[in-house]
């Protein structure tokens, strides 16, 4: 480790040293209960150069403790204490560091290369040319191992694709790529086997070594995997069992009295002492022993549990109290303290250095755009599966109104043909919601690792699902106009096809928002098709505009419904400047415009164009909105969250059952065991 003074002179400009102190994470409990502590003041650091593990049983607050520092909490959950970044209060979400997370988010249409590709253009400075861009893509598939599936496809729900820990080696080189200063990996070898897992920790390592600062939580490492962590920190239940260098946990837990066997890995030691699953286990284990063989006495159980594990003579529980206790008094608890005050105070360190794209906006539109164009034109779901539906929906229709002519009988069905056409038509973009998740999900993941902006990625979203969206226009109008025997004419056929396409790109845009605010796929179908059910049903079909209600649907629901201007657009077009045949024999022929009025309840006077730009500023505000959700999310909730976080923290501290207890409540605990040796071999625990 460098001295402060050694830091202080070598003055790198991109060491990342990230300390924190008393960090707590709670889930609030405004009745009576407990509130539940899913950290409880941990202490610690991450420096350049080395690799801190975060190591715990399942549930012990690794994924926590790494989304308390990368400022990613849930909005449920409120955090105490500091994070310090190069001595200062920083936040580290959108760019700030790198975050590789537990699930592999990608787009699965891509192909390894494609993917690490399209990120390098995105991020990296718009000024490298196109030769150096290909030159670091090719070096990090090398670095990553993924050369011999750099031309595969990622995989997806109808494609078979790389493997998971290709995946995750994928990941890894997405964020290593703009070589950011801090890493964080929340288990990234789970599901991986044991080389594999090495080879995705000796990755690690060599980031590490070019200065970088790495902080991964990892699962059950092998022996060989533990021996390339630098520093580790053990959780338990939220609480610090051990912080401080990698290879001197054994020594401590030599010392607290549960040495290492020397015959056993000392990661499955350490979380074999504190996974108190295993206390469980071992009762229920003891338990079917005794109903298959109810002779067994008791002390033939105690013997049994004995050859379970040495370990099962005493709970876990106590075990993990005590390694708390000792922890909290050991040599390495102060010397921890000591290296957070040195590392908070080295001066000279750059804080506002980030892992922001380095591209222009016009670069990251035109390469977002052409990912997001690529991504759709090779997902079956997102839009080819409904240009199927469209065309055999609009042969439907065709054939169904087939050449429905200018009699008055026909009136109503030129009007419910339209009217499907506006309804049910648009009705079937809930259809690509799952593609939307899935897109989200990519763009919160690329966002928050500050690989591009909200504004380029609304814009790109628009301007690649465009030609898909014109494409389908035009194959359902050109069939629906030819079968059905719409008004003839360029302009006739012109203005439906764009009616269509505004409505449907509106319909979108809507699906994108709801997109981005539920959790899920079948939230966002059942809001997004209980939306669309009620534009549809007020849009003027259903019930004329002057019989709908006047409070609520008819203003302002009519007003601000795209359907219902997209409608009278339609209507417009196809009866403004035709006549139909009277029901009466003598009596002249009915202009369109007065069966507008009458029948239709549309007023003929303002232009069908004007309610076209009326769909098209609904479409806009629909963006804006979308826009306005995401920076919302950025920028305002955090906020609210602060001064949640505030109110919450002075109203729990208030209660007796939140004050900072000891670990231990009682003094009856006393040492079983003497200290033995580092092998313990005269330990009662091998
Ligand atoms: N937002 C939340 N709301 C409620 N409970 C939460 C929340 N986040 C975490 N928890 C709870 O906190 C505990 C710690 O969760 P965390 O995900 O940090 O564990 P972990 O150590 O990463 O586990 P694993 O190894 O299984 O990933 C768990 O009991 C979890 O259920
Ligand atoms: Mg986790």
């Amino acid at each position: 480790m460098a001295t402060p003074e050694e830091l202080e002179q070598c003055g790198d400009e991109t060491a990342m040293y990230v300390a924190w102190d008393d960090l707590t994470v709670v889930i609030p409990n405004f009745g009576e209960g407990a509130t539940k502590r899913l950290l409880n003041g941990v202490n610690g650091f991450g420096e350049p150069n080395r690799i801190l593990a975060v190591m715990g049983p399942s549930g012990s607050g690794k994924s926590t403790l790494l989304d308390a520092l990368a400022g990613r909490l849930a909005g449920n959950v409120v955090m105490s204490g500091k994070v310090l970044v190069n001595g200062k209060n920083k936040r580290l979400d959108f760019g700030a560091s790198a975050y590789v997370t537990q699930e592999d988010v990608l787009l699965g249409t891509l192909t390894v290369r494609e993917s690490i590709a399209y990120s390098a253009h995105l991020r990296l400075p718009s000024k490298l040319t196109n030769e150096k861009i290909s030159d670091i893509v090719e070096a990090t598939i090398t670095e990553m191992g993924l050369q011999e599936c750099s031309d595969r496809t990622i995989g997806n729900w109808h494609l078979r694709g790389i493997s998971g820990g290709e995946k995750k080696r994928l990941s890894i080189a997405l964020e290593v790529l703009t070589k950011p200063s801090l890493l964080f990996l929340d288990e990234p070898t789970s599901g991986l086997d044991s080389a594999s897992a090495f080879f995705v920790v000796q990755i690690l390592r060599n980031i590490a070594s070019s200065g970088k600062t790495v902080i991964s939580s990892i699962h059950q490492p092998s022996g060989e995997v533990f021996a390339l962590f630098d520093d580790l920190l053990l959780l338990s239940g939220g609480e610090t069992v051990y912080f401080g260098e990698a290879k001197s946990a054994t020594k401590f837990f030599g010392e607290a009295g549960f040495p290492c066997p020397s015959r056993r890995n000392p990661s499955d030691h350490f979380l074999r002492c504190v996974n108190s699953d295993f206390d469980n286990v071992t009762a229920t284990l003891v338990e079917s022993r005794r109903i298959h063989d109810s002779s067994f006495s008791i002390y033939q159980l105690h013997e049994t549990s004995h050859t379970l594990d040495p370990l099962d003579d005493i709970p876990t529980a106590e075990i993990r109290t005590i390694l708390v206790r000792k922890f909290k008094s050991s040599e390495y608890a102060a010397a921890s303290r000591a290296r957070i005050q040195e590392i908070t105070s080295i001066k000279g360190l750059v804080t506002e250095r980030n892992n922001r794209s380095q591209t222009n906006w016009w670069k990251q539109l035109r390469i977002l755009t052409q990912r997001s164009f690529i991504n759709m034109s090779r997902d079956l779901g997102y839009y080819w599966l409904r240009i199927a539906v469209y065309v055999v929906l609009a042969i439907s229709v065709g054939s169904i109104f087939f050449n429905v002519g200018r009699n008055h009988t026909n009136v109503m069905n030129t009007a419910a043909c339209g009217g499907f056409m506006a309804g049910f038509m648009t009705f079937m973009s809930i259809g690509g919601f799952q593609s939307f998740i899935e897109e989200m999900k990519v763009f919160s993941r690329e966002r928050l690792n500050g690989h591009y902006g909200v504004a380029v990625y609304t814009m790109s979203n628009l301007l690649s699902s465009l030609p898909f969206i014109i494409l389908m226009c035009l194959s359902t109008t050109s069939i629906v106009n030819y079968m059905v025997k719409f008004q003839s004419g360029a302009s006739h056929f012109f203005y439906n096809c764009l009616d269509l396409i505004t409505a449907i790109v509106t319909v979108e845009s809507c699906m994108m928002m709801i997109a981005s605010v539920v959790p899920n796929f079948l939230m966002g179908v059942m809001l997004g098709a209980g939306y669309i059910g009620v534009m549809v049903l007020s849009a003027g079909f259903f019930r004329l505009f002057p019989d709908l209600p006047i409070v609520f649907w008819r203003y302002p629901v009519s007003y601000i419904n795209y359907g219902a201007w997209a409608l009278q657009g339609a209507f417009k077009n196809e009866m403004i400047g035709v006549e139909y045949d009277s029901p009466l024999p003598l009596v002249p022929k009915m202009k369109g415009e007065l069966i507008l009025e009458t029948v239709l309840g549309i007023n003929p006077v303002s232009s069908k164009w004007l309610d076209l730009v009326v769909v098209m500023m609904i479409l806009i505000a629909y963006r804006i909105c979308f826009f306005a959700i995401l920076k919302f999310r950025e920028k305002v909730f955090p906020i609210i969250h602060m001064f949640y976080t505030k109110r919450t923290l002075s109203h729990i501290q208030k209660r007796p059952s939140f004050r900072r207890m000891a670990p231990f409540p009682s003094n009856r605990y006393h040492v079983h065991h003497a200290l033995s040796s580092q092998e313990g071999l005269n330990s009662p625990l091998q």
